[in-house]
Parts: C-alpha cells; sequence; structure tokens
C-alpha cells in the first residue's frame, strides 16, 4: 500500500511554526477575507481560513456579503482595504457570482496584499522565479513532495488540469524544481497514456476519480487537488483512491491532503505580507 502524504499534519507543523515566529518577534498581522454569496462551500473555506488565522495569532476581518452585490461595491471594499495600512492581506474568495468580472476584482487588489498570488504582477513573478507570495495550493504541493522526501528534480511529472489557481502554477513551480512537466487537459489525446509517464502525477480537475489504476505507473507518486462530492454526499478527490493507492508509491488523501497545505501557505503568505508590508 502507498505511503499517505498527511497534509493535515505537515500543516500543522507548518501553522505551530508560525505561531511561534509570530509570539516570538511579537507580529502584528491581519488578513481580509471577502465571501460575496453563500455558496456553502465556499463557506466552509473561508470559515477554515478564519480558524487557521485565529490559531496562529493573525487577525481576520470577514466581509460577507450578498450575492447581489455589484462589481463596483465589491470593488470600492478592494480599494477601501487596499488602503488600509492594517490590513496586510486580502483574498476574495472564488469563484464569484456570475455578474461579477472576476479578473477586474483580482486586478483591482494590491500586489503587495495578494496572498493568493493571483494578480497578474505576482503570476509574472512566478514565471521569473523571483516572487513575493507563492501561490497557494501549488507551493502546499510542493512542501508535501519534499517534506516527504521525494525527489522532484529529473522526475517525469504530469498535471492534469490547466487552471489559473493550480494546474498552471503548479506546473510551473516543478519546473522550477527541475522537473520534466507536461500539462494535460480536457483536449488531451490519450490522457491514460500521457499520465501513465508520470513518476509524479497532479489531479486537479475537479472531477470525482477520473484517475483511475490504469491510467498510473507502478510506483507513482499521486497528488490529488479534487474536492468532489458524489451524489451519495461522499467526499472524494480526482483520484479513484481506493484502486489507485494499490499501484502507487504514496498519495495523498482527500481530505487531509493538499486542502489543509492551501490554507497553511495561505497563512505563510499573509505573514510575508506584513513582514513585507510593514517593514
Ligand atoms: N477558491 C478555490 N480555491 C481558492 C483559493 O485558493 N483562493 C481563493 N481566493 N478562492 C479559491
Amino acid at each position: 500500500m502507498a505511503k499517505i502524504l498527511d497534509g493535515k499534519l505537515l500543516a500543522s507543523k507548518i501553522k505551530t511554526d508560525l505561531k511561534t515566529r509570530i509570539e516570538k518577534e511579537k507580529i502584528s498581522c491581519c488578513l481580509a477575507v471577502i465571501l460575496v454569496g453563500g455558496n456553502p462551500a465556499s463557506r466552509i473555506y473561508v470559515n477554515g481560513k478564519k480558524n487557521d488565522c485565529a490559531e496562529i495569532g493573525i487577525k481576520s476581518r470577514e466581509f460577507e456579503l450578498p450575492s447581489k452585490t455589484t462589481e463596483s461595491e465589491l470593488l470600492a471594499l478592494v480599494e477601501a482595504l487596499n488602503a488600509d495600512d492594517n490590513v496586510d492581506g486580502i483574498l476574495v474568495q472564488l469563484p464569484l457570482p456570475a455578474h461579477i468580472d472576476q479578473e477586474a476584482i483580482i486586478n483591482a487588489i494590491s500586489p503587495s496584499k495578494d496572498v493568493d498570488a493571483f494578480h497578474p504582477i505576482n503570476v509574472g513573478k512566478i514565471m521569473t522565479g523571483n516572487y513575493t507570495f507563492l501561490p497557494c495550493t501549488p507551493a502546499g504541493i510542493i512542501e508535501l513532495l519534499i517534506e516527504n522526501d521525494v525527489q522532484i528534480a529529473g522526475k517525469e511529472c504530469v498535471v492534469v488540469g490547466r487552471s489559473n489557481i493550480v494546474g498552471k502554477p503548479a506546473a510551473m513551480l516543478l519546473l522550477q524544481q527541475n522537473a520534466t512537466v507536461t500539462i494535460a487537459h480536457s483536449h488531451t489525446r490519450n490522457l491514460a497514456e500521457v499520465c501513465r509517464r508520470a513518476d509524479i502525477l497532479i489531479a486537479a480537475v475537479g472531477k470525482a476519480e477520473l484517475i483511475t489504476a490504469d491510467m498510473v505507473k507502478k510506483g507513482a507518486v499521486i497528488i490529488d487537488v479534487g474536492v468532489n462530492r458524489l451524489p451519495n454526499g461522499q467526499l472524494v478527490g480526482d483520484v479513484a483512491y481506493p484502486e489507485v493507492s494499490k499501484i502507487a508509491s504514496a498519495i495523498s488523501p482527500v481530505p487531509g491532503g493538499v486542502g489543509p497545505m492551501t490554507r497553511a501557505i495561505l497563512m505563510k503568505n499573509t505573514l510575508q505580507a506584513s513582514t513585507y508590508n510593514r517593514k
């Protein structure tokens, strides 16, 4: 059976280290989190972020806005938070309601407070390797691999999914770690064959149990970014865990794998924002 890449355990270690640093250096730090509309999954994520802040001594300010909020109202709030010296990080939970231009909102967040690293300036910095903030989920994946002694340099990595939040930046960080990277997506021909090339396979498409055992090379390391709910209510990833875990050498579970790591990196970025902005 595969080794379980325990993101919950590692995230808890990262948060303990951050808490110790915040206490020791008496760091004052605040994250503003904006949620528009009552998407239940988004509300759970936002609550998780708020709890992480409380746990390690980061202040949080929550803005829960109704789904009818206009784009200009949201822009006005982002601008106010940009100008507020007591706010270090700004996170607008995605997705936003369809009537709001997501890109316009992301572009309005001050790059120095953009703890998600979604602003084009920060995305560009990730491309060049000269970054202020690492994208939370991709950086969480890299840390999960490194801390579990998975060698990345020289390995064949296949990233399934090309989203701006996970797939594309994850590919970039793997490249910076000297992996050979393939990005597969909905137009990829013979996905199973491409996936079978992977020493490290990252599944980030949002399709329940898409990656089955026949798509995995024996001994591969599997990172499952998906969070999907089956009709029976069960939470599953993008990987068919019961069958793939019999073939893989290591696998991240859902829940308890990448999710907690994403949140831990967000806390790291918020602390980074405060040291960057308040020096
Ligand atoms: N929605 C899903 N993942 C994320 C994330 O990492 N950041 C934000 N802001 N919204 C998300």
